[in-house]
């Protein structure tokens, strides 16, 4: 039975105190045994967070690392760092990761293959533009996404991989992609990886909607058959809302 998933990325939010006190509101709710709940706080806040929720049913996910082992690459933090902080999850390929920072489908698979050699579990992001999906072109797009960023790994890999399917018309936007709109692209998606890997591999990964994901859509969302969850961004920064998404699934 594939995980049913709900990760916040906090993204360029949340000093230490404010990391505190979103956590400890947290760790006051109870969390359903058949979710798994992340958070991804800044690298600053990383080790505070991990180590203020590892008695707690929270996982704590990093939202990117560089490729390499260690070296001159200024601002950067490498898998070896956040395994030395306790965190085994990470985000990669990020739309604001490709559009910000000119990450690729190439720089993705290695930094993919490096979270694997560091035994990390990956949450891997990736989704159509809007001008994509206005000509049509959104199954390609996801499809050269998956087979160019993270198809180059072993059929075992996936049982360390969780998808995230984020179209970048919906992130922040407040326009989400409707219950169908997901469930078709979800239902391409393991189709997709059917094709290349195996109906077994296919069923068993859990692939989550990012992108505008709120209370008050959720339930709906979550409800199709190929929807495994949800990768939150500005309802994750408040508790009752976080709260209220990780209790939507029926
Ligand atoms: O990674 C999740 C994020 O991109 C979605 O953001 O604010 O639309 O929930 P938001």
């Amino acid at each position: 039975m594939r995980k049913q998933i709900v990760a916040g990325n906090w993204k360029m939010n949340c000093d230490l105190a404010e990391t505190e006190a979103l956590l400890n509101v947290l760790k006051s709710q109870i969390i359903p045994e058949s979710t798994q709940v992340m958070v991804a706080p800044p690298f600053t806040n990383l080790q505070h967070a991990f180590q203020s929720v590892k008695d707690h049913p929270i996982t704590v996910a990093a939202q990117n690392m560089h490729q390499a082992e260690n070296g001159a690459y200024t601002g950067e933090v490498s898998a070896a760092m956040l395994k030395s902080v306790g965190i085994k999850h990470v985000i990669l390929g990020h739309s604001e990761r490709r559009a910000y920072f000119g990450e690729n489908n190439a720089l993705l698979a290695e930094k993919v293959a490096t979270a694997f050699r560091y035994d990390m579990t990956v949450i891997f992001c990736f989704g159509e533009e809007l001008i994509d999906r206005q000509h049509g072109r959104e199954f390609d797009v996801v499809k050269d996404q998956l087979k160019h960023g993270i198809f180059q790994i072993s059929e075992n890999d996936w049982k360390q991989v969780i998808l995230a399917y984020e179209p970048v018309w919906a992130i922040g936007t407040g326009e989400t992609a409707s219950p169908e709109q997901a469930q078709e692209m979800h239902a391409f998606i393991r189709r997709t990886i059917a094709e290349h890997f195996s109906e077994a591999t296919a069923k068993e990964v859990s692939i989550l909607y990012g992108g505008s994901v709120k209370p008050g859509n959720a339930a709906e969302i979550f409800g199709k058959e190929d929807v495994d969850g949800g990768l939150i961004g500005g309802a994750s920064l408040d508790a009752e809302s976080f709260m209220a998404i990780v209790n939507a699934f029926k």
